[in-house]
């Protein structure tokens, strides 16, 4: 048997990888498990954006190989939806890049700017891909360490004492995943300043910017971020189309060119009536957010209440798609949490240790999940823990 690449031995499967084949485990000897860890939506995208896609998989003259740089209609939908919703305005024909997913564009955007011997900078706690990301392409990850106690945001006059000379990259998030804080007044302006300082290219990943958030912010919006900064989007949470594989690069011609440069050698472009559906999608006006906010506020009104249950501590003001709660003492770390509430209740809930060692004492809750499910999980856990029915809120 051939060994695997010497780069792929410090990666791991992929935690939800491995979990999701546990719990499919569990289900099969009947144990009916109530997933509340991956942040899949379980809703439909709009029925537009559906139909779109049904009609133009009809035409005869959809089903060739698609341009490298996205259809023309997309890349004018994707800068129209920067002016419309973040006010930013973005050349379609230069500065925009459709991607199967921003999850693929990390890895495109690290295997463009990193080798061996390069560091890049990455959020403890944060979206696992990035460390494996950077880690594929050769380069180390230098982790910088986000606490609630400042808000999940990093400490740059700390960062900035540190060794950075080999620092090319820095991956940014907000709102931010798993703790749901957002960047706060000023945050963005002092990140342009301090990546412009150091010549580090800042990597915006920015899915949920459009979920439990009143106001979308785009970093590219504020002023000097197209030099050093570029940004990923997704249509898999906004848009209800996380199976689609749908997102997008923005940012100057020239990063986008040398990103290009890696991706055309990687894969083509996406089915085109694919590309036309995402297209519509992002015409969606405010009122297709605001219904998909509602449904999301209801369900975060459970998860609350199961938190409560199981003695957690949480901010109610968190955006994104998850809620992201303090265990309470009386339990190790977050692992110890959701193993307890898997095995006694049958409900998984995530350890926020999979999201780095700042994320032990946490646990996260997906919102992928209807009322009904949710409350079936909180009388699973209050059944299972009777000496905690009385518990009380949880706030903090
Ligand atoms: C922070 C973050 N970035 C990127 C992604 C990947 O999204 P996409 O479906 O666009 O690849 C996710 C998905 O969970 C995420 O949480």
């Amino acid at each position: 048997m051939p060994e695997i690449a010497a780069r792929l031995q410090q990666t791991e499967e992929y935690y939800f990888s491995r979990k999701l084949r546990e719990i499919e485990q569990m289900n099969r000897q009947g144990e009916k498990v109530i997933n509340l860890g991956i942040g899949s939506p379980d809703l439909p995208p709009h029925p537009e954006v559906i139909a779109a896609l049904c009609d133009h998989a009809q035409r005869p003259d959809v089903h060739a190989y698609q341009s490298y740089r996205g259809a023309p209609a997309l890349r004018q939908a994707i800068s129209g939806w920067y002016r419309r919703y973040y006010q930013v305005d973005l050349d379609p024909e230069s500065e925009v890049l459709p991607l199967i997913g921003s999850k693929e564009g990390i890895m495109h955007i690290c295997m463009t700017y990193l080798a061996e011997g390069d560091q890049a900078l990455i959020p403890n706690p944060g979206y696992p891909t990035y460390r494996s990301a950077v880690e594929l392409s050769g380069a180390a990850c230098l982790e910088y360490q986000l606490s609630e106690a400042r808000d999940w945001l990093p400490d740059l006059d700390e960062l900035a004492k540190k060794d950075l000379s080999r620092v090319k990259l820095m991956w940014v998030n907000y709102p931010h995943m798993p703790t749901g804080a957002r960047p706060g007044k000023g945050f963005f302006e002092r990140l342009i300043a301090f990546a412009t300082e150091r010549d580090i290219l800042l990597c915006h990943d920015n899915p949920y910017s459009f979920i439990l958030n009143d106001r979308p912010e785009s970093l590219l919006a504020v002023s000097g971020a197209r030099e050093v900064a570029l940004e990923l989007n997704s249509l898999s949470k906004s848009g209800n189309m996380a199976g689609w594989r749908t997102g997008m690069l923005a940012g100057k011609a020239e990063f986008i060119n040398n990103v290009l440069r890696f991706k055309s050698n990687m894969d083509s472009g996406m089915f085109l009536p694919v590309q036309m559906a995402a297209a519509k999608a992002l015409s969606l006006g405010p009122e297709w957010y605001h219904s998909l906010n509602e449904t999301y506020a209801a369900r975060r009104e459970k998860a609350f209440s199961l938190l409560d249950h199981l003695n957690c501590t949480y901010d109610r003001q968190q955006a994104g798609m998850f809620v992201w709660a303090r265990i309470p003492k009386s339990y190790e770390d977050g692992y110890a949490l959701s193993d307890a509430v898997l095995t006694s209740a049958r409900v998984f809930i995530t350890p926020g240790g999979i999201f780095g060692s700042m994320g032990m004492p946490y646990v996260r809750i997906s919102l992928c999940a209807t009322t009904e499910t949710l409350d079936r999980a909180i009388d699973a856990i209050r059944r299972s823990n009777p000496e905690r029915q009385g518990a009380g809120p949880g706030k903090v």
